[in-house]
């Protein structure tokens, strides 16, 4: 829906709620409440809501461990040895890949770690690594130590995009420009699919094109885009991608992740790679073999045997949103997030501006808005009024309406409570 059909008035909201098909899935999560009401919870960007049907799921795993002990990993009802395959085909699909190419292991900063001990692999001559100005935390330290182990120092192997003087976002034109101008010094273009700080959503097909153009290894990371905008990431063909399952993915606080490895080098068995007793080939994966033979796919990178229970949870969601589909999620998910820019542009204060992109193709579901005073007061106060977004220092108020299970009314009620807070 365009910015010149939506309208201000309550009856709008609840209009628009009622016409949406994907209205009842709502139902399906479980809500904090405040003063005995639920809250208006616009915090999907950080930590998803819980499936009501995540306790099941986990109950399920806990009575077989009760009653099988040991002989759950063969006969639990979902046998646990090949339980993370009930994972693959859901989760290729989401991210638009290959089963082979997809495998749900670790957290994202070890998979990021695990990712760059085989595609990071600096030369005197191309070593850089290409990030944007205000990663995550946790991505850059991940580089920069990267960097130093292999002998080089960050402030002359990282490479930082930086948006122009006095704007918030990177230009397109700016990124290809830079990966154009110092390809053949870059050897990993590592980019957030959504920044979690400003909510941009990055060109990621064309990224990954004029990157691998320059000979650079591409890899992103997901963890605001899963389950947030759909991706086609086998067709894009970055080298890698890693995401966390806590956030979209409605996964649980700590919830095992993701990663995807492209099918190009599915059988690259020359690659170095931290290697586990899980990556190995899983027909003698148990004569417990000194060598290890890796599995081919994404699934060679494995590590550990994961934790069930918390696979468990991401099996409850990954039903839902397959029943969802993601293409009917983006377009609630885009004009959701549009009519939230409408309702907070008709406010004309100074008090707060939107720094995420106005186009739609250029953010997901999270606006981030600069608030001039008080910001943190401002976020604190809500969240006692039960409006649930997030507080990032120093002047950003991040909510993300999500498709799943907010409404145009929680959307109408947010900019009502957010607007006389800041007056
Ligand atoms: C963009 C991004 N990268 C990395 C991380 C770190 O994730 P983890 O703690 O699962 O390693 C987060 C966590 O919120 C994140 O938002």
């Amino acid at each position: 829906m365009s910015q010149a059909e939506f309208q201000t008035g309550e009856t709008f909201a609840l209009a628009m709620d009622e016409r949406d098909s994907l209205r009842d899935f709502r139902e399906r999560f479980l809500f904090p409440e405040s003063r005995g009401r639920e809250c208006i919870y616009l915090c999907g960007h950080s930590l998803g809501l819980q499936p009501k049907t995540a306790a099941s799921y986990v109950e399920q795993e806990l009575k077989d461990w009760a009653q099988l002990g040991v002989e759950g990993h063969f006969h639990a009802k979902y046998p646990w040895m090949p339980y993370h395959r009930l994972l693959a085909e859901q989760t290729a699909e989401l991210v638009g890949a290959k089963p082979i190419e997809v495998v749900v292991m670790n957290s994202l900063t070890v998979n990021l770690h695990l990712m760059m001990v085989s595609f990071y692999r600096p030369t005197r001559e191309r070593n850089k690594i290409l990030i944007e100005r205000g990663a995550f935390p946790s991505d850059q330290y991940a580089v920069k130590s990267q960097i130093r182990y292999h002998g080089f120092e960050p402030e002359a192997a990282l490479l930082e995009l930086t948006p122009r003087a006095g704007e918030d976002c990177m230009r397109d034109e700016d990124i290809e420009e830079l990966i154009e101008r110092s390809g053949n010094e870059i050897a990993l273009i590592l980019l957030g699919g959504v920044n979690y700080a400003t909510g941009q959503a990055f060109d990621m097909e064309r990224i990954a094109w004029i990157g691998r153009k320059r000979g650079c290894v591409v890899g992103f990371d997901l963890a605001h885009a899963v389950g947030n905008l759909p991706l086609k990431l086998h067709e894009w063909g970055p080298d890698f991608a890693v995401w966390c399952s806590y956030k979209y993915l409605n996964g649980g606080p700590g919830c095992i992740g993701g990663c995807f490895v492209h099918e190009r080098h599915a059988q690259a068995w020359n690659l170095p790679r931290l290697t586990g007793w899980w990556g190995h080939d899983e027909k003698t994966r148990f004569k417990m073999g000194p060598d290890f033979q890796p599995m081919a796919g994404a699934d060679g990178w494995q590590l550990s045997n994961p934790p069930i229970v918390s696979l468990a949870v991401l099996r409850a969601s990954m039903e839902i949103f397959g029943s969802a589909g993601m293409d009917r999620l983006r377009t609630k998910s885009a004009s959701l997030t549009g009519y939230l820019e409408y309702l907070l542009n008709c406010q004309k204060t100074a008090a707060f501006s939107i720094i995420t992109p106005p186009e739609t193709q250029r953010r997901g579901a999270q606006l981030s808005i600069r608030i001039l005073k008080n910001g943190r007061g401002v976020c604190e106060q809500l969240i006692g009024e039960g409006i649930l977004g997030d507080w990032r220092e120093p002047d950003t108020y991040r909510v993300a309406p999500v498709p799943l299970y907010n409404t145009y009314l929680d959307v109408f009620q947010f900019v009502r409570r957010f607007t006389a807070a800041t007056s």
